[in-house]
């Protein structure tokens, strides 16, 4: 059990594919874990090695987990009974925070022995790069104390915000399914460069470069992004005779009625 002195992680994490390994190498370059105090728990032998290198104790066993202070639950959902079946049954010494979309709080403590303290989290994926959004929601049980260790490990990865519970599913909307749609608009950019002569290199740098530049500027500036989009479209100009195009085929409705389609499938998977 625990870590490799046999002592109970201080954090400890279930599944440690594409983001809890970007949630553990990042906090444990900015010193938010401890190596010897954190254990991994995962399937794969290479993800293991991976964990391992960084001097935190990987194991294939679920019962690792047992007794940690916090549990960092980052399974696919649908692996998430198998899971919880190799962990056993948890007390209220462990919080378990969630990056599952689908459970809830409540439902994971259930599959847990009615023990832990729940917390969910809803990030994506910039956390690869550490310039992820968190939508942080206390669940069943979860103090405080527990969403201010949870924003400190999450700031590893990039920023923070706290939701209640009820708005988990407009979370999936706003944040974790969000990084695609400006993926896809990027796609268009690109085409549509490309298509007017630009080579396909020149046209990703480009849009990609915008895109980096455009949110920069809205992170820095204090004007709306209305304000923003107001100062770069004069009357009569370019910009206006592409919005207007945009608008005409209703683009702002089309991004509004995408977002309710992601938490509508997000609540219809809920548990
Ligand atoms: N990626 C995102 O941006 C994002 C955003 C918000 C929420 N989420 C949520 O985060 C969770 C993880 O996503 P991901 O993209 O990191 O998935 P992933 O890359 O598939 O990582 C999950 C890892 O868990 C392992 N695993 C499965 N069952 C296990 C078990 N019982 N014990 C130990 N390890 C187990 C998997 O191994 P095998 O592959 O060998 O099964 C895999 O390596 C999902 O629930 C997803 O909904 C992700």
């Amino acid at each position: 059990m625990g870590t490799s002195n046999g002592s109970p992680a201080d954090t400890a994490f279930v599944g440690c594919g594409n983001l809890g390994m970007a949630i553990l190498s990042r906090a444990v370059c900015a010193g938010v874990l401890v190596p010897a105090q954190t254990v991994v728990v995962e399937h794969d032998a290479g993800r293991r090695a991976e964990a391992a290198a960084m001097g935190v104790h990987a194991t294939a066993e679920g019962s690792a987990a047992r007794g940690a202070r916090t549990l960092v639950l980052a399974v696919k959902p649908q692996h998430f009974e198998d899971a919880a079946r190799a962990i056993g049954p948890l007390t209220d010494a462990t919080c378990v925070i969630s990056v599952m979309a689908g459970w809830s709080s409540a439902a994971i403590r259930a599959a847990l022995g009615n023990g832990p303290r729940v917390l969910r989290a809803m990030p994506n994926t910039p956390a690869q790069v550490g310039m992820a959004m968190t939508a942080l929601a206390r669940g069943a049980g979860a103090t405080a104390d527990d969403l201010a260790h949870a924003t400190r490990l999450f700031a590893a990865v990039g920023s923070t915000c706290e939701i209640r519970e009820d708005q988990i599913d407009a979370a999936v909307a706003a944040v974790g399914s969000a990084p695609a749609y400006l993926f896809l608009l990027a796609e268009a950019q690109i085409a549509a460069a490309a298509r007017m002569g630009i080579d396909p290199e020149t046209a990703r740098r480009m849009t990609v470069q915008t895109m980096l530049g455009a949110a920069t500027l809205m992170a820095a500036d204090e004007r709306t992004p209305q304000e923003l989009r107001a100062a770069v479209t004069s009357a009569g100009g370019t910009t206006a005779a592409a919005v207007r195009v945009l608008e005409a085929h209703g683009f702002t409705g089309a991004v509004g009625e995408a977002m309710d389609a992601a938490r509508a499938r997000s609540a219809e998977l809920g548990r």
